[in-house]
């Protein structure tokens, strides 16, 4: 298969708790490239839109505080079929449910606070890091 671009999200729980090393180094090991990466606060209003998909959720507003909190660091990821390679190397939403190895298995505490986000389908991802990058961020 090709090269494919995916988005990724280290959430402010790993961030502060100082992981965001071992995942970047985990994904590497795995064959990802790192396109481009920023370190950023999002704002309740960037919060919301990226997530406007689950705002009839009832864990939407926590969701939001949750990823306002502190800092995340938002990538752009490529390899063979990253967007689908990604969603295994993270492991299922849930660590509970996650398979061994995988980075919420290793990293995260709960189904909210689940230290990754990936996109969930190549048209997807393309959306998202419009969200974030400019044509000329992602031109490296
Ligand atoms: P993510 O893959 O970023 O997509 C949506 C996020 O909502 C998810 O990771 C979790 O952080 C959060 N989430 C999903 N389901 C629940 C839930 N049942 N309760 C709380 N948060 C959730």
């Amino acid at each position: 298969m090709s090269l494919e671009r995916t988005f990724s999200i280290i959430k402010p729980d790993a961030v502060a708790g100082g992981k965001a090393g071992a995942i970047l180094a985990l994904l590497e090991e795995r064959g990802f490239r790192i396109v481009t990466m920023r370190k950023m606060l999002l704002s309740q209003a960037q919060a919301e839109g990226f997530y406007a998909v689950h705002r009839e959720r009832p864990f939407f507003q926590s969701l939001v505080k949750f990823m306002t909190e502190g800092p995340v660091i938002v990538l752009a990821l490529e390899r063979a079929d990253a967007v689908k390679m990604l969603r295994e190397t993270m492991g299922a939403t849930n660590p509970a449910n996650a398979a061994e190895g995988t980075i919420r298995k290793r990293f995260a505490e709960s189904i909210e606070r689940n230290c990754i986000h990936g996109s969930d389908a190549p048209e997807t991802a393309a959306v998202e890091l419009a969200y974030f990058f400019s044509t000329l961020d992602l031109a490296i």
